[in-house]
């Protein structure tokens, strides 16, 4: 059980699959009932939540419609009263090399990636503010801080997500509330084992295997890798961490 987590209510966005959905099991099991906002099926996620011992409400939301965050925070409100922790986790992460990109693809990652961090946060913010508690976690990328090809639109977004982590926590830290961002390694979820592998390599399994090579801890990364920061970043323990984005990659970024 985490410091501070029992009764607590999450919504994470982008929970029906991958590192969202390692999240909402973690946070099940520290005490925390969970809200999977996500437009895929959620059907793993809430057998994991229910078998924690914690209630789960799966929303249909898209991201990236005002409309659709409204009615998921009205679900919410709803149902638990409150939400006292937001964990933006919905991304894609589309390969394409900057001189192949049309500016609706770059604008679809950026929306779904960032726009909807803006989006989903100032749905859920008024609520923590009355009650002056809160915990923000925003997903970054290790690809800001290393050589990556292809993926122009991702590391711009993911850019975007430092900033927006850093300036929101200067205007919500007098309210109680902590915004933190993660920035995990390439980790193995439904999303990265889809992609086709960067060009020269025969497999996903053959990049993992390289990627591991640059890092000081040399495995592959899984989302279990991520869950107790996210699980300590909620908690009442750090209520003094924030506008932090902390790299959880095995060593692969050292700054
Ligand atoms: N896996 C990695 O290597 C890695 C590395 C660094 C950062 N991240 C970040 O972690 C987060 C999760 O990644 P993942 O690997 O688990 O991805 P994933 O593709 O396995 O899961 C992403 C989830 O987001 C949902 N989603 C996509 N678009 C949505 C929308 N418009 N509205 C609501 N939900 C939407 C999907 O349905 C899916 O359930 C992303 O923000 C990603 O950028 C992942």
């Amino acid at each position: 059980m985490g410091k501070g987590h029992k009764d607590k209510v999450a919504v994470i966005t982008g929970a029906a699959n991958g590192i969202g959905q390692a999240f909402a099991k973690r946070l099940a099991e520290d005490g925390v009932h969970i809200v999977i906002a996500d437009v895929a099926p959620a059907d793993d996620t809430i057998k994991h939540v229910q078998m924690a011992g914690r209630q789960a409400l799966a929303c249909k939301c898209d991201v990236t419609s005002e409309n659709s965050v409204a009615t998921m925070a009205a679900d919410v409100q709803k149902k638990f009263g409150r939400c006292d922790i937001l964990i933006n986790c919905a991304g894609i992460f589309p390969q394409k090399s900057f001189e192949d990109m049309s500016f609706e693809e770059w604008r679809r990652v950026l929306s779904i990636n960032l726009d909807s961090c803006f989006l989903v946060s100032s749905a859920l913010v008024p609520g923590m503010k009355q009650r002056g508690w809160g915990r923000i976690v925003n997903m970054a990328s290790s690809t800001l801080g290393s050589v990556v090809t292809g993926f122009v639109h991702y590391v711009a977004s993911k850019g975007g997500i430092v900033g927006f982590t850093r300036a929101l926590a200067s205007e919500l830290g007098p309210h109680g509330i902590t915004v933190n961002a993660i920035a995990p390694g390439l980790t193995r979820s439904p999303g990265t084992l889809a992609r086709a592998p960067r060009a020269g390599l025969a497999s996903m399994d053959e990049e993992f295997a390289q990627v591991a090579q640059m890092q000081a801890i040399k495995r592959g990364e899984v989302p279990e890798d991520l869950v107790g920061t996210v699980s300590y970043l909620t908690s009442d323990d750090a209520a003094f961490i924030t506008g932090q984005t902390l790299n959880v990659d095995g060593g692969r970024v050292r700054t």
